[in-house]
């Protein structure tokens, strides 16, 4: 696929200590990929990275993959609980031009209905230059439910900022793009 400034690509960007040193098998940066082949129907690729729980490695990815790879989508795994290393969020808040705590509270919402532990998680989302940033938690459980939650206001968010349109499988995953902007 051309690297032209409208391709959809998407950043995965697992952040544990134990994945990047091999401790455990990556299943939840796997799941978001499955996750997105299932939903989107555009020509699509992924940007997958593994980093440690450290606040500067993971917002250089973030930067990376936003200017560089061009990534208009970027999903993060792990990292944003309240332990000592988690700084996921910390890293998210830092890069992002502004915040869409909405992301959040519906994902927090979503994933209370089965587990109780759902409030420990801090995720949130926003925008860097052109890419939007959505925090999920680290469990390979907690993928698909938060994404569901949140994707069909994906890719109106997308169209927004000026990224590439976005087409899904509505079989899969149907979203909501307004009448007029
Ligand atoms: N959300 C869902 N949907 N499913 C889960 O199992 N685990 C919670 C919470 N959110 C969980 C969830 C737990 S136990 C924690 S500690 C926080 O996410 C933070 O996880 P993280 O630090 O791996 O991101």
């Amino acid at each position: 696929m051309s690297a032209n400034k409208l391709s959809v690509k998407i950043g995965v960007l697992t952040v544990s200590d134990r994945a990047y040193n091999g401790t455990y098998a990556d299943r939840s940066g796997k799941a978001i990929v499955e996750v997105l082949q299932s939903y989107i129907a555009s020509e699509w690729e992924a940007v997958y990275k593994i980093v440690p729980d450290e606040q500067g490695i993971i917002e250089k990815e973030l930067v990376q993959m936003a200017d560089a790879s061009q990534c208009c989508l970027i999903f993060t795994t792990g990292g944003t609980g309240p332990a000592k290393r988690d700084v996921t969020v910390e890293a998210t808040e830092k890069v992002c031009d502004k915040l869409l705590p909405g992301f959040g509270e519906l994902m927090r919402k979503v994933s209370l209905a089965s587990v109780p532990t759902a409030i420990l998680s801090r995720q949130t989302a926003g925008i860097y230059h052109n890419s939007l940033i959505v925090n999920l938690p680290g469990k390979p459980a907690a993928i698909e439910e938060c994404m569901s939650a949140v994707f069909p206001a994906i890719p109106y968010c997308i169209d927004l900022i000026d990224g590439p349109f976005i087409k899904t499988d509505e079989g899969q995953m149907k979203v909501f793009r307004p009448q007029s902007k």
